[in-house]
């Protein structure tokens, strides 16, 4: 199984509006999650300019998939949709 890609927006507007709490999002990840999802913090994605920044902050999911207005408890319950389907 590949792993769950996620890659959160540390652009300014994006941290400012929540992204600051989803940086240590790997360790509120369950142990049987653990080495099945891959984060990493981004540059701005430039989606807070062309979807408005209402939606920050952003986090870019396997690639295609953005979560708008993501909190740590929308991505945890995102990722582990994406997991547990895949099993
Ligand atoms: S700061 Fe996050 S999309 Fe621009």
């Amino acid at each position: 199984m590949e792993k769950v890609k996620v890659e959160i927006c540390c652009g300014t507007a994006c941290y400012l509006l929540g992204a600051a709490n989803m940086m240590n999002i790997e360790e509120e990840l369950p142990a049987e999650w653990r080495g099945k999802v891959e984060v990493a913090a981004k540059t701005c994605l430039e989606l807070c300019e062309r979807e408005n920044l209402g939606g920050a902050p952003y986090v870019r999911i396997n690639d295609t998939e953005i979560m708008s207005q993501a909190t740590p408890e929308k991505l945890l319950t995102r990722i582990g949709e994406l997991i547990e389907g895949a099993q």
